[in-house]
């Protein structure tokens, strides 16, 4: 298979910035919806996969080359997995300190002592023609009793890895994407790449 170039799903320059400099080394051109003026495609499912999927296959189909899509959100055992997929829209206006104090009160009135929780991402590479890839990541840990941490971004300051004692706003980018779970959604997509270009 021939990758020169991928659209990347998404309007987030952060996250068009991240795929760009992954996707670097493989000599693959980046070209992000936005650029390429195509809608945003709504998320209408209720898993990390039917959403990155519906996304991917919807601008693949659209523009004619291969799409690469994610979706990804934090689960909290207590809450039943909530807010998963729509961790985004859970903060209201997308403020997450709001978001963050939301779901710690929640946490704190719920019965469970437990304070078990995931970032869940999975990825999706949709062909033009049909087709779709998906690698996944995942990263266990715990939520901490106070926001703590100025990095990152979302949920990262109340997300402490498991055999870690930080949170995630307190790990450095790199340290973070070592052990995130959209870091290892990008090593699954990336053993794809190397073996199919191999
Ligand atoms: P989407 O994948 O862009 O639909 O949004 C996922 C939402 O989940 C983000 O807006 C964040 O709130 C949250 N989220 C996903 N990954 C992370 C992360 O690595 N750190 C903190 N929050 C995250």
């Amino acid at each position: 298979m021939k990758f020169e170039k991928i659209v990347v799903a998404s309007h987030n320059q952060g996250k068009i910035n991240e795929f760009k400099t992954m996707l670097e080394p493989y000599h693959i051109e980046v070209v992000s919806a936005g650029e390429l003026e195509l809608p945003d495609v709504e998320e209408t499912g209720t898993t990390f996969e039917e959403n990155a999927r519906l996304k991917a296959e919807t601008l693949a189909a659209q523009c004619g080359l291969p799409c690469l899509a994610d979706d990804s959100g934090l689960c909290v055992n207590a809450l039943d997995g909530r807010p998963g997929v729509y961790s985004a829209r859970y903060a209201p206006n997308r403020d997450f300190n709001k978001g963050m104090e939301m779901l710690l009160a929640e946490l704190s009135k719920s019965r469970s002592k437990d304070r078990s929780a995931y970032f869940a991402c999975v990825l999706a590479l949709a062909m033009p023609g049909g087709g779709c890839q998906i690698f996944e990541g995942r990263v266990d840990g715990e939520i901490a009793l106070e926001p703590r941490g100025a990095a990152g971004f979302g949920y990262d300051p109340i997300f402490v890895p498991k055999g870690y004692d930080r949170t995630f706003a307190e790990f450095s980018k790199e340290a973070k994407n070592q052990i995130s779970h959209r870091g290892r959604a990008f090593g699954q997509f990336e053993n794809f790449l190397k073996a199919s270009l191999a």
